[in-house]
């Protein structure tokens, strides 16, 4: 498939990513603060990044994992079935469980991995997303935290990709064809 030609037009800079992951990570250190049971988990590939900042900013005992679910394959549709590519290494019976997602899109992926992990009996189950896209939402579901509402755009950076590339972009940007005015 040869790529249309495209460029980054930057939507949420890498200061006010990090701003907003400090304000977040405070609110997640309030709600964690009684627990030394805490695994945050990861879903791969597109919030490593953010996963990475995240945990920096929480002076908490915490474990990490990862878990990869595919919804997206190399376009840019939900394809509405989600499968688990890679499981937790760990279990979570009985422990407290903060999923970290980079975008809540159609809201599949986040809502079949809720489900997926709510049946092994973690004691708590909170999510944060980095981005939430609300006027796309198919599934009804919501992150507990959220970093930015964002317009129904294609996003790249910050760990996200379009197909596969852009994933270490220190910001957030949206993607602008530059072959035709008529198509966006
Ligand atoms: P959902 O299942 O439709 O909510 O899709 C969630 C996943 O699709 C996210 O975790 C992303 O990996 C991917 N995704 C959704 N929107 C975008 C985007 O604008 N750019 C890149 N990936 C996206
Ligand atoms: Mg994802």
């Amino acid at each position: 498939m040869s790529q249309r030609p495209y460029v980054i037009d930057e939507l949420i800079s890498a200061k006010a990513i990090a701003a907003r992951i400090e304000a977040l990570s405070k609110e997640i250190q309030a709600e964690f603060a009684d627990t030394d049971k805490l695994v945050v988990v990861g879903l791969l590939r597109g919030s490593f990044v953010f996963i990475a900042d995240l945990v920096r900013e929480l002076p908490l005992p915490v474990e990490v994992d990862f878990l990869e679910a595919s919804s997206y394959g190399n376009g840019m549709e939900s394809s509405r079935e989600v499968r688990i590519l890679k499981d937790l290494r760990g279990a979570i019976e009985g422990r407290d469980v903060l999923v970290v997602e980079d975008i809540v899109d159609t809201g599949f992926t986040l809502s079949h991995v809720l489900h997926l992990l709510h049946s092994r009996n973690p004691a708590r189950l909170k999510t944060i997303a980095l981005l939430d896209k609300p006027t796309r939402r198919e599934v009804d579901v919501k992150a507990d935290w959220t970093g930015f509402e964002i317009p129904d755009e294609f996003v790249v950076g910050y760990g996200i990709d379009f197909a596969q590339r852009n994933r270490n972009l220190d910001h957030i940007g949206k993607v602008r064809f530059t072959d035709t005015d008529a198509q966006s």
